[in-house]
């Protein structure tokens, strides 16, 4: 556990619009802030992020929480890693006393993954069990400087090497597979993952070896590619290979590939601001970090099919965090590796010059799919443009596509234009529905994963929302149900989530040591975002003294009696109705 005096200190230091800022363009809006949600797509904000409490809401997709839950679902971190992270920030160390879950010191595995990149170094270039390796450097044409730049290396064909290699450097098996270098068999012996794979080094930022890729150097059945599993150095989901070197040469334009190699290949043709997701399709996070370092990318993916799915999907990723985008068609190679290869550095140049725009690539994507001298082909062409229209969000945008485009395929621009907002209608009618589906699911708590009870049992769940959310707010409610446990105990909920939560508060004021920071360590990020929103409920109400916490409690202990009532006799309800129809027609007679 971490001291809750720690945590507090870290959110005090850290302020919720500071670190909301990382993620949005906050505009104020009265006494708190607004933004367009990280966490969701949106064009008009619904994320608040309310300074005086220091907790943020979005009321589109219902993330929220404090500042720790808010890097949590940001960063993909865990709570206590979060805490590391926003400690980082602010320089304060993050003591774990927690002793289940096995830590790192990370330095420790940073300078093994160093050590580690070292070794596969010195086998390609000095050992002879590197003579593979070399030869299939050769073969793929990487000087001796770019490997020397990259810092690639061999992994010799031995279970043992590296980890023997390690183990006398004093690294334990577990920092091992912690790092994703060694795997434990079923009779618990340590072997080496990487065998006889060409290794590429992923360094972060700042330099430090946090992963490796490997790659197979003959044709076999093995995976083509090995990459480091997710390590408490690495983040598939958020390391771009080459970032380091392309950072400073990327202002105006980063080209985006789908591989490491094409990536070599374009740094050592003078393209030096290229990079490659890793072993992952790219994902939101990879998006938003781009948009440190760049205005514009330009995305030279592979020429297969797969390639131009995976450009369309890149695109939407990367037009969702604002980035400038455009595609680079290769044609007469597979990959940017093949193509500068073939046709070399100057054919290049030439084809990132002639970069296709999103809106241009969409429509070649859909021409290409018809033959537009048949009748039929051509109408569901334009059925597809339409709607690929329907998505772009700017009306005078859509103008000056509809106009190229009526130009283009021969058609008048007002069919295509009714046609368009016949769609964009329609969107909006579904997405209409789809919200007001959304919310009446939330209330009635149809798909509720937060609190699966909540469908069958609204009466008291929603008493116990209430409750909650006044002991989340308010200290003297907490220290009534301390000294009252007759008043409120966990045996009066009836859900299981609000059992758990009212159980931690209890706890932690019985310890002397609630704070609502440190709660957030037995939850997920999805509780952390319901308690907010029911604090928020709650607050805005302007009763919320010893009175109304009295009558919840009463409320909650009717509704649990009312159900076991349920339970035990099936017709008390009904036996009671007739008698009191009969009593009528008795007085009525
Ligand atoms: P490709 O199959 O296009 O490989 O996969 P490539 O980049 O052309 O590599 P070479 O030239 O054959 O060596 C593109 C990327 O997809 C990931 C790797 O990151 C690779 O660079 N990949 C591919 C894997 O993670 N695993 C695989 O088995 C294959
Ligand atoms: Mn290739």
């Amino acid at each position: 556990m971490i001291d809750p005096k720690i945590v507090e200190e870290i959110k005090l230091r850290n302020p919720i619009e500071d670190v909301m800022a990382q993620y949005a363009d906050l505009k104020r809006a009265g006494s708190n802030m607004v933004c367009l949600c990280p966490f969701h797509s949106e064009k008009t904000p619904s994320c608040t992020v309310f300074t005086a409490r220091q907790s943020f809401y979005c009321f589109g997709c219902g993330a929220g929480g404090d500042v720790i839950s808010l890097v949590r679902r940001a960063e993909g971190l865990e709570y206590v890693e979060a805490l590391e992270y926003l400690g980082k920030r602010v320089g304060i160390e993050v003591v774990n006393t927690d002793e289940r879950r096995p830590r790192y010191d990370k330095n420790r595995l940073y300078e093994m993954n160093k050590a580690a990149a070292r070794f596969f170094r010195d086998v390609l270039f000095s050992r002879p069990e590197g003579e593979a390796g070399r030869q299939y450097a050769r073969s793929r044409e990487l000087s001796e400087a770019v490997v020397k730049h990259f810092g690639i290396g061999f992994a010799p064909d031995s279970y043992t090497a590296l980890s023997g290699y390690l183990k006398d450097l004093g690294y334990t098996d577990e920092e091992m597979v912690a790092c994703f270098l060694a795997k434990k068999n079923e009779r618990g012996r340590l072997y080496d993952i990487f065998r006889a794979r060409l290794m590429f080094p992923i360094l972060d930022v700042s330099g430090n070896v946090i992963a490796f890729s490997g790659r197979r150097i003959d044709g076999g059945k093995e995976m083509k590619y090995v990459n480091s599993a997710d390590t408490p150095l690495f983040y598939k989901r958020k390391n771009l290979f080459a970032l380091r070197y392309a950072k400073n040469s990327c202002a105006d334009n980063l080209i985006l590939c789908e591989g490491q190699m094409d990536t070599i290949a374009l740094h050592a043709a003078g393209f030096e601001n290229a990079v490659a997701t890793l072993g992952t399709a790219l994902t939101p996070d990879h998006a938003r970090l781009l948009t440190k370092y760049t205005k514009k990318v330009t995305l030279c993916y592979d020429s297969d099919e797969a390639g131009v799915n995976a450009t369309q999907k890149a695109l939407r990723i990367l037009g969702e965090v604002g980035l400038e985008t455009a595609v680079l068609q290769l044609t007469g190679a597979k990959d940017p590796d093949e193509y500068l290869k073939k046709y070399g550095k100057d054919a290049f140049a030439r084809l990132l010059g002639e970069t296709r725009s999103k809106f241009r690539f969409s429509l070649d994507s859909i021409l290409a799919k018809y033959d537009m001298k048949q009748t039929d082909d051509r109408v569901r062409a334009i059925e597809e443009i339409c709607r690929m229209l329907a998505d772009v969000y700017s009306v005078s945008e859509r103008e000056i596509y509809t106009r190229e485009i009526a130009e283009e395929l021969g058609v008048s621009a007002d069919s295509i234009k009714q046609d368009t907002d016949r769609l964009i209608a329609k969107a909006r009618r579904e997405r209409k529905k789809a919200e007001s589906e959304e919310a009446r699911r939330r209330i009635a708590g149809i798909g509720d994963r937060v609190n699966p009870d909540y469908v069958s049992n609204t009466g008291a769940a929603s008493a116990e929302d209430q409750l909650l959310g006044l002991l989340l707010l308010y200290d003297e409610h907490r220290a009534t149900v301390l000294r009252h446990p007759d008043l409120l105990s966990p045996e009066d909920f009836i859900t299981a989530f609000g059992k758990k939560i009212f159980s931690l508060i209890l706890e932690g004021e019985k310890n002397g040591q609630y704070s609502e920071a440190a709660l957030g360590e037995s939850l997920t990020v999805e509780e952390a975002a319901r308690l907010e929103a029911l604090k928020m409920k709650r607050v805005s109400l302007r009763q919320n003294g010893a009175e109304v916490f009295a009558a919840y409690c009463a409320a909650l202990r009717e509704e649990k009696k009312k159900k076991e009532l349920d339970k035990s006799a099936v017709s008390a309800d009904d036996l009671a109705g007739y008698f009191a129809g009969l009593h009528k027609k008795l007085n009525e007679k």
